[in-house]
């Protein structure tokens, strides 16, 4: 599969006041991403998983963690690591940040 490459530089992808503690879905240059508050903190990892690639923005979230719709997948908000399996690659994250009322993701170096 082709992707787009993730931008480097902060994008706007949503308003601050649509982002809380459940998972939001949105498209970053080509790639969903899954954003959520979580702890009051914002987070932001790659939407599709990489055990089989099931929507995570169609999951839980659970201490911290997103839990895959599909096979149960576990992963850390903060990093993307992988807490339990299948999955054994880590999901991609992104720094994000909110300014004023909107927010905004970029790839990690
Ligand atoms: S697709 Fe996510 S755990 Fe299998």
């Amino acid at each position: 599969m082709d992707h787009e490459p993730a931008p480097r530089e902060w994008t706007d992808v949503a308003a601050a006041q649509d982002v809380g503690e459940g998972l939001v879905r949105v498209d970053v240059a080509g790639e969903p991403v899954v954003l959520t508050r979580s702890g009051g903190v914002l987070r932001a990892l790659a939407a599709t998983c990489t055990h089989l690639g099931g929507p995570l923005d169609e999951g839980t979230v659970e201490d911290g963690c997103v839990v895959c719709p599909w096979h149960g997948s576990r992963f850390d908000l903060a990093d993307g690591s992988v807490e339990r399996g299948p999955a054994s690659v880590p999901q991609p994250a992104y720094d994000v940040r909110e300014t004023g009322d909107r927010v905004e993701v970029r790839a990690r170096p």
